[in-house]
């Protein structure tokens, strides 16, 4: 078999070829694979942040107050005060995350922040009062849908808080998993969740999971809180999105407000490092984690969330804005799925979901491989996210998983890297199947 009918060969049916025909695979492959090491290759994809093309999207931020630093409602942002940010850029939160403007916070430039500071708060101080304080408790779970977001498991790790895995269906997190494990374990006090485009795999909940999220403080108690990170609220491909059920109003309608808080920002819309982070949460849960902030900070940077308010009225709008996004990213989402396509759509060698937004693609190796791949796509100079950091304590037990982020590098980058990348796994499958 030559090189190219290998690269077109489709099939690569392992579970009924021989070994002579494993051999011949495998031979092939492994000169494939010398040809790609020779090209001196540095590739990355790795890095799920906007593209510098992106970024350039908001360089209107810049000079956007031209010396008027104070909001409609006569506010003087370069003053201190306002600790729950401008009303304006409250209700630039409320719009994204479908939410009252009262029960929004608008902070400075990172979510992930604010839910440290609410797992934090909620841990030393309580978020109804100081005997629901977690440190109360002999241990304190969370449960984490897997494959999931590495940064939450570490704010977990940080704060000494157990973190017990559930598995991510196409619908969102297990729900009868989730519940079964509520009821048998009254250490899970909290839940990670990204309902929309889920970091990494991209689904999106379905409306009857977000509705028994909504219900689970019914089941959990008062001290129970799902830490709601919509981060990819409004980071649409497809012209037509799916529409996320609204968590809010599913809490209200079950009875439980205090269950449920949710994050977002502005780091994939505007500047990621510059950006405007915001929480909606009921009226006792805000009261609470204001009155923590208040000994943190006198606070937020009003002038950085005005600049983001008159930008999106005077300059564009949000939707318009994340038109522009998809518009750079969707042909990199396109040529990592158009790979995966062609190298696995006959064959049993990965799976992977097509997601519609937000910045990754998860793909799954057969049991045992994700970390072979990894090493062996780093080896050819194409950087990977490292195996595992999808799962709590980088611990994959299967070893399947591996995060694809194709926004930074450029449309003929992303080309070139998922060459390699499908060659990788082909090889890696190929030579597990030669020695089992
Ligand atoms: C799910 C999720 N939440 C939060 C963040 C970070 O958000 P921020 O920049 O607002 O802290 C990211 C960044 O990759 C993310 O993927």
């Amino acid at each position: 078999m030559t090189l190219s009918n290998l690269t077109e060969d489709k099939t690569l049916n392992l579970n009924n070829a021989s070994k002579e025909q494993l051999q011949q695979w495998q031979t092939a492959l492994t000169e494939q694979y010398a040809q790609i090491k020779a090209k001196n290759l540095n590739l990355d994809l790795t890095r799920g942040k906007p593209s510098a093309e992106q970024l350039s999207l908001s360089d209107g931020l810049d000079g956007m107050l031209n010396g008027n630093y104070t909001t409609e409602s006569g506010v003087d942002t370069r003053n201190y005060g306002g600790l729950e940010g401008i009303k304006e850029a409250r209700e630039m939160g409320a719009d994204i995350l479908k939410a009252p403007v009262s029960n929004v916070y608008a902070g400075g430039n990172s979510s992930l922040t604010l839910m440290y500071q609410m797992a934090f708060i909620a841990y030393h101080f309580g978020l109804n009062g100081e005997q629901s304080a977690w440190k109360h408790e002999e241990k304190v779970t969370f449960l984490c849908p897997v494959p999931g977001y590495d940064r939450h498991f570490s704010v977990c790790e940080h704060l000494g808080i157990n973190m017990v895995t559930v598995p991510m269906t196409s619908n969102g997190p297990d729900m009868d998993a989730v519940e079964a494990a509520i009821k048998s374990d009254s250490s899970i006090k909290g839940m990670w969740c990204v309902p929309k485009y889920s970091n990494p795999t991209g689904v999106v909940y379905c409306d009857h999971t977000v509705e028994r999220i909504a219900k689970l403080g019914n089941i959990a108690g008062d001290n129970f809180r799902v830490f709601w990170d919509n981060a990819y609220a409004i980071h649409d491909l497809s012209d037509n999105p799916v529409v996320l059920g609204n968590i809010f109003e599913h809490c209200e309608t079950a009875g439980t407000q205090d269950s449920v808080i949710q994050f977002a920002s502005t780091s994939k819309v505007t500047h990621a490092g510059a950006g405007v982070a915001f929480l909606a949460a009921s009226d006792s849960n805000l009261a609470h984690y204001k009155k923590a902030i208040s000994f943190m900070t006198i606070g937020p940077d009003k002038t950085n969330q005005l600049r983001h308010v008159n930008f999106f009225n005077a300059v564009d709008s949000l939707h318009n804005h994340m038109k522009k996004h998809a518009a750079i990213i969707k042909p990199r989402f396109a040529t990592v799925l158009s790979h995966l396509e062609k190298a696995f759509s006959d064959n049993d060698l990965g799976e992977w979901e097509s997601a519609d937004g937000g910045y990754f693609i998860s793909f799954d190796t057969r049991a045992g491989l994700a970390k072979k791949v990894v090493a062996l796509a780093g080896d050819a100079g194409v950087k990977l996210t490292p195996a595992g950091a999808t799962f709590p304590y980088g611990n994959d037990p299967q070893d399947t998983n591996i995060r694809i982020a194709p926004t930074v590098p450029t449309q003929a980058q992303v080309d070139e890297a998922m060459d390699v990348f499908v060659t990788c796994v082909k090889l890696a499958s190929v030579e597990q199947a030669l020695a089992s």
